[in-house]
Formats: structure tokens, sequence, C-alpha cells
């Protein structure tokens, strides 16, 4: 079995460890979603660290789908050249970057947008509360391009890969619940309707990448609600994401949020979905929640557990997480 120094390749990328660091909003962007000269050096300090792959905080792929007005930006050409900032901080370090591309939905406030929210149907969003007007199917067509469009942003701004944000009570989340998603339309009912948009989403940005450029879904595990999306579902889906297109799935969770304030303290809270989502689907996938033991990190891995490790706050508490893990662990 792999440690967790040894690369591992991923539709024709060769991530150097098997340590991610997850996608992590700053709030550092411009205004318009460019990148600051603070939000580059936060990230050539995370690559100075080592980690084999760097995820890159969600970027909103249109304007109605931002969620804050400091959020990084990927829904417009002119941003090319700011993104291609953090492309080439990273590689300067040899570390690869992916870009995490997502539509806030109805977590997406008037406030910010100057717009009633769209969304999959008009129930309040358990965590914004938000009431969405319901998207049209015109709607979902181009959301789906954006999505697209957005990916071959990141894909000709250098990055290696891009992830779309299937979570945390974001609009492709909330087409997925049960609990946000009342729709009888095609887009709505069982989980293949409800799973429709999110597939129509990556099949635009599978076709829009071309084959051979990896693809990331986050995916939920579950939305930690009751009547909620469960780890089930999640196993139902992954061989579609698969079939349509995703290279990796980077399990997390929860429709109001990451999970952050209820679980916290359990150790590698998302592993045991992403393991089992893995052993039925063969997925390479991400596991996350809490970790900040490197001999945790190794032994998930050298036990076959999850392909990759994602240690979020840590990093944030230090960037050097990886180099000090190597040394820590005695690998060379
Ligand atoms: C400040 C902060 C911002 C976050 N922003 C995002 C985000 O943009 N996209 C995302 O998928 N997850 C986001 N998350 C969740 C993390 O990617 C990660 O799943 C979570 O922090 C759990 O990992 P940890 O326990 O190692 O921190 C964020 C977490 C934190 C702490």
């Amino acid at each position: 079995m792999p440690t967790l120094f040894d690369p591992l390749a991923i539709q024709g990328l060769t991530l150097g460890n098997r340590i991610v660091v997850p996608p992590m909003g700053t709030q550092l962007s411009t205004p318009e979603g460019a990148v600051t000269d603070r939000q580059l050096a936060h990230y050539v300090a995370l690559a100075k660290g080592g980690p084999g792959l760097i995820i890159v905080e969600h970027a909103y792929v249109s304007l109605p789908g931002r969620y804050r007005t400091k959020q990084l930006g990927a829904w417009q050409d002119a941003l090319l050249p700011s993104l291609r900032r953090l492309v080439e901080g990273a590689h300067a370090e040899g570390v690869a970057i992916c870009l995490q591309i997502n539509h806030a939905g109805s977590m997406a406030s008037p406030e910010v947008t100057g717009q009633q929210p769209l969304g999959a149907s008009p129930v309040p969003h358990p965590r914004s509360g938000n009431v969405p007007r319901p998207a049209s199917k015109d709607d979902l067509a181009e959301i789906a391009q954006q999505f697209a469009d957005a990916a071959g942003r990141a894909q000709a701004a250098g990055f290696d890969a891009v992830e779309v944000h299937g979570c945390h009570g974001y609009l492709l989340s909330q087409f997925s619940s049960p609990l946000t998603n009342r729709r009888e339309d095609e887009y709505g009912g069982d989980l293949a309707g409800r799973f429709r948009l999110p597939l129509a989403v990556v099949g635009a940005v599978r076709a829009k990448l071309g084959p051979g450029y990896p693809l990331f879904y986050r995916l939920p595990g579950d939305d930690m609600l009751a009547g909620g999306w469960t780890l089930a579902d999640a196993v139902a889906v992954a061989p579609w994401l698969l079939a349509a297109g995703v290279n990796v799935l980077d399990i997390s969770g929860g429709l109001g949020g990451d999970g952050r304030g209820r679980l916290e303290d359990r150790v590698g809270w998302w592993v045991e979905a992403a393991h089992r989502i893995k052993e039925a689907t063969g997925a390479v996938v991400v596991g996350v929640g809490r970790i900040t033991e490197p001999g945790y990190a190794d032994r998930v891995v050298r036990e076959g557990l999850v392909d990759l490790v994602a240690v979020g706050r840590e990093h944030l508490k230090n960037p050097n997480w990886a180099k000090d893990a190597r040394r820590e662990l005695g690998a060379n």
C-alpha cells in the first residue's frame, strides 16, 4: 500500500504526495473577484509547505452565484491574468493546483448580488434562510454553461485540475437534497431527478475541458440534517459522476455548512464516508475532517481507506504542515 509521501497519478497529472490543502475561502479577493497580493502570498506560503495539491477556494461562476463580496471569481475572461498568478505561484514551488468552482444558489444573498437568489424550490435555505426563485430550465442550461466556461478559464490559466463544488449547501447540493429540492419536473423527485443538474454541470464541464484533464467533484457524504441526503445517496451517485467524466471524489458534507460546528472534534469525520464510496465504486477519493496528526494521515493512506488526505485548518495554522509531517514520519 502507498504511504502519505508516495506520488499519485490522476489522468496525466502526477501529485508529488497524498497531502491536499482543501478549498478554504479567504475573502481576500477584489470586489471584481481578482486575486490580491495578500491572497497570492497566502497560496505561495501554502505551496512552499510542500503539499501534493492545493485546491483553491471556491470561485463563483456567475454574478448571481456569488456568495461573498470578496470572494474569488472565475466568472469572466478578464480574470484570466489574475488566476494565472495563483498558478505561477504554486508551480514555482513545484506544487499542483486545482480551482474549485461554485454557484451559491440560495446561499447567495440579495445584499451581495442585488437580486433574489435562485435555487431548486422556494423553500428557506437551512443555513441562509433565503427563499430562492425556482430556476427555470433555461436558467439551468445557462448555469451548466457558466460552470463549463469557468472550468475552461481555470484550464486556460494553467490550473492542473478543476473541482466542481457539489457540497455545503450551495446550488448543486440544493438540487441534490430532498430538503431543498421539492421540484416536480425532471430536475426533482427521485435521486436521478435531483442529481440531474449536477450531472449536467459535470457533463458540460467535461465537454469543455476535453478528455485527459483531471476533474474533481466535492460530493456530500451526508446532509447531516434529518430527512436529507445520505451516504447511501452518495454511494448511488458516485458511479454516475465517474461515468460523466469525474476522476476524483472529494468527500465532505453538511447542507447547512460543512459540519464544522457539529463534529469538529472527531478526527477524520469524512474519511469513513470517503472509504465507503471508494469501496463501493473503486473511485479515487479524498478524505477530510479535523486531521492534524501526520501519523493518522499516513495510516489512512497506507490502509487504503482513502487515496488523498486533506488537511485544512491545520494548514492555516502551519503552512509547513507537509514538510513537518515528512520530517516527523522520516519520509525522504
Ligand atoms: C475558513 C474556511 C473556509 C472554507 N471554504 C471552503 C470552500 O471554499 N470550499 C469548500 O469546499 N470547503 C470549504 N471549507 C471546508 C474545508 O475545505 C474543509 O473541508 C474543512 O475545513 C474540514 O477540514 P479541516 O478539519 O482539516 O479544516 C472551508 C473551511 C474553512 C475553515
